[in-house]
């Protein structure tokens, strides 16, 4: 296959955003039509938390996939599936704000330290957060070397939201597995760099 130009990686961005906004308009129409059934906050809140973190795995397939097909411009498209990862991830907090909670931030405050599942998610979601408004370019040249230390994080968030999700399960076990095997694999690929950045600090401290 011929790598891939620039014009094409503005295409699959287009593509990108217009899946995503699918998706959305999809969330909004089943809301609009009674399609959660009995319990609608519960309906809503497993459509963001799963496109969240299918939004996270998916970015994280980018740069492997760049790699194994030698499509090197395709990792431009990361940043935007990462963008709509964090999106997901605010309005699935925002439902539970909003819906659950009726925007008592002091309960949130509370549910958070009182639920690990919820602590977990706080977690991950100040993560996605930190990753989110550092992502332009122009922050990213400011940060310099702190910036790609910082984006690190990214590991600990895509092994925190299955653990997340597998908590607040009570029944489903199966799904959130299979997103934990997901996440494990996607750390096996970046082995190398995981392991620089484990043991690099402990070296420097010898
Ligand atoms: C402060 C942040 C967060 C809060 C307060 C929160 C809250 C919740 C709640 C209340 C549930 C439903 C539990 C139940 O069914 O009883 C849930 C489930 C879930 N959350 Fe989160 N969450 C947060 C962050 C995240 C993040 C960052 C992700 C993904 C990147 C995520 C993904 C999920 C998934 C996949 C589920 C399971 C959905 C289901 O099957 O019902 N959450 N979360």
């Amino acid at each position: 296959m011929k790598p891939l130009a620039v014009k094409h990686i503005v295409w699959v961005k287009a593509l990108i955003h217009i899946v995503s906004l699918l998706f959305f308009a999809n969330l909004i129409w089943l809301v609009l039509n009674n399609k959660f059934g009995a319990d609608p906050v519960d309906g809503i809140t497993h459509y963001t938390g799963i496109a969240a973190l299918n939004t996270l795995i998916v970015t994280m397939f980018v740069s492997p996939i760049a790699r194994y097909a030698k499509q090197g411009l395709l990792v431009r498209c990361r940043r935007v599936v990462g963008l709509y990862s964090f999106f997901w991830a605010t309005l699935h907090l925002f439902t539970y704000l909003a819906l659950d909670l009726t925007f008592s931030f002091a309960l949130l405050g509370s549910e958070i330290l009182s639920r690990p599942y919820l602590a977990v998610g706080a977690v991950c979601w100040v993560i996605l957060f930190a990753l989110t408004v550092t992502s332009t370019a122009h922050i990213q040249r400011k940060m310099g070397a702190k910036w790609q230390k910082l984006h690190h994080y990214v590991y600990l968030a895509l092994v925190l939201a299955p653990i997340h999700f597998y908590w607040s399960s009570k029944s489903e076990l199966i799904e959130p597995t299979i997103y934990f095997l997901l996440a494990i694999s996607l750390l096996a690929v970046r082995w190398k760099t995981l392991k620089r950045i484990v043991f690099r600090p402990a070296l420097k401290r010898r």
